[in-house]
């Protein structure tokens, strides 16, 4: 089968290769040993760990060369006894690797029928970036109808996901993003607001009331303004770090003004939890 491989570690514009010779994946998944759901590739999702691992920088680092792509959306060439998905059916299918491909295998249990109101591209950016933003915001966020959420990388893959799910949760939303294109990525997305990561932000979210929920997948120097920016019972929930740096946190901020600063790693949680990705599957049906 014809597949794109990560052939060196020289970064995005030399690592990529595309052969005709790569070998068919069997039905069986890293995560399901001797099970596994074969999809027929119509799109695969670019993203984060896909850069990484052209760099060898990504904590997954299978020996060269390799076939990355950690999601795609397709039709579904066989699947496993007693999965809800069958042959024939349109899924969106997060299989960590192998997604750059003609074929890749995935767990049933991260594999989902593809609404019609969806095409295959949206399907290929809707595991990674919904089911983490899902994640983020109600089970470690604990988001409730109402609240306002801040969402930094409001125009990146995780930030217009966080924009939509909080929006069908019943939150208002604010986006911070650094430029007017994206501004208005963000308001397409669902912003209630949008204000600039190099202006005052800070103060025109307390302007603005404040915010209940920050989720944020940038880091860096921002962090601090961001627990500035929380409401009393307020939770920063850390999600990346694009913009390079790890911030560190006093915690005396946290006793202070009664917040809370929460971790949220999608994959680390529910890769051992096949009954919680299917829950949350159902929630994203439920949204989209
Ligand atoms: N915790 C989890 O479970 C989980 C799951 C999925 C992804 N992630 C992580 O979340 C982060 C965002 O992923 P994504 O797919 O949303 O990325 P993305 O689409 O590239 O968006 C990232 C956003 O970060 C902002 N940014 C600020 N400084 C940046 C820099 N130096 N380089 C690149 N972007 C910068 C940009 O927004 P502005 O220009 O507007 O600032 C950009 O739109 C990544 O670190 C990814 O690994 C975490």
């Amino acid at each position: 089968m014809r597949a794109i491989q990560i052939a060196n570690l020289n970064g995005p514009d030399e690592a990529l290769e595309l052969v005709d010779d790569a070998p068919e994946p069997e039905p069986s998944h890293l995560l399901t040993p001797g099970s596994g759901v074969l999809v027929d590739v119509h799109a695969a999702g670019v993203s984060f760990p896909e850069v990484l691992q052209t760099r060898g920088e990504y904590q997954v680092k299978p020996p060269l060369p390799f076939v990355p792509g950690s999601e795609v959306a397709g039709t579904v060439r066989s699947a496993p006894d007693g999965a809800s998905i069958a042959a024939g059916d349109r899924v969106a299918a997060f299989c960590a690797l192998g997604g750059f491909a003609e074929v890749a295998v995935s767990p049933e249990f991260l594999t989902f029928p593809l609404p019609d109101a969806l095409d295959f591209a949206q399907g290929a950016s809707l595991i990674l970036n919904y089911h983490t933003a899902y994640f983020a915001l109600k089970l470690r966020g604990r988001l409730a109808e109402g609240e306002t959420v801040l969402v930094h990388g409001a125009a990146g893959g995780v930030g217009t996901a966080a924009l939509q799910v909080a929006r069908g949760l019943g939150a208002r939303t604010i986006a911070v993003v650094s430029t007017d294109e994206k501004d208005q990525v963000a308001r397409e997305a669902g912003a209630d607001e949008v204000f600039r990561s190099d202006g005052p932000w800070k103060d025109e979210v307390k302007e603005a009331g404040g915010a209940d929920v920050v989720i944020d997948p940038v880091g860096g120097d921002r962090f601090l303004d961001s627990l500035r920016s929380l409401r009393e019972e307020g939770r920063l929930v850390v999600v990346g770090f694009t913009g390079g740096s790890i911030p560190e946190v006093k915690v005396n901020r946290l006793l202070l003004n009664n917040t809370e600063v929460i971790g949220a790693g999608w994959g680390a949680y529910v890769m051992s939890k096949p009954d919680l990705n299917r829950q949350v599957g159902a929630e994203i049906q439920k949204l989209i």
